[in-house]
């Protein structure tokens, strides 16, 4: 499990919050931002981005993972996740990041960029179903 310093989660953090101006979010207005690095020391960030057909709205945890894979990074460290009020990230975004390991460090951030809570996604999500339940 690896080790952040204060440096990188306040990095990670800024990255995150920088993103979340990039939010589309014209129905809910709730921007989220998120900034993940990969081992190989990739960061990818991402936005929520709403549609008027509401249900096909992406969250931003999921777009900064999909970039990720769709440049051929499947292996991350950590995501941090800023919202205005510090929300957590939810069910689905939880399950997604799973897929990828358990041992990927969540930060949970304000619009402020102060550090709400962290903890492993495998704390946020206990008894995941994961790849090792079909390979
Ligand atoms: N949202 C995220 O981007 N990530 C989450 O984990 C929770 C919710 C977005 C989706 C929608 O655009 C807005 O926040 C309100 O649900």
């Amino acid at each position: 499990m690896i080790k952040l310093t204060n440096e990188e989660r306040k990095s990670l953090v800024n990255l995150a919050n920088e993103a979340r101006k990039l939010a589309y979010a014209p129905y809910s207005k709730y921007r989220v931002g998120a900034a993940l690095r990969t081992k190989t020391g990739r960061i990818f960030t991402g936005v929520n981005v709403e549609n008027a057909v509401y249900p096909h709205t992406m969250c931003a945890e999921r777009v900064a993972i999909f970039k990720a894979v769709s440049e051929g990074e499947t292996e991350f460290d950590v995501i941090a996740v800023a919202t205005d009020n510090g929300g957590s990230p939810c069910g689905g975004c939880r399950q997604v990041i799973v897929e990828f390991g358990l041992d990927t460090i969540v930060l949970i951030a304000d619009g402020e960029g102060k550090l709400q809570k962290e903890m492993t996604i495998s704390e946020l999500l206990p008894e995941a179903f994961t790849p090792a339940h079909l390979l």
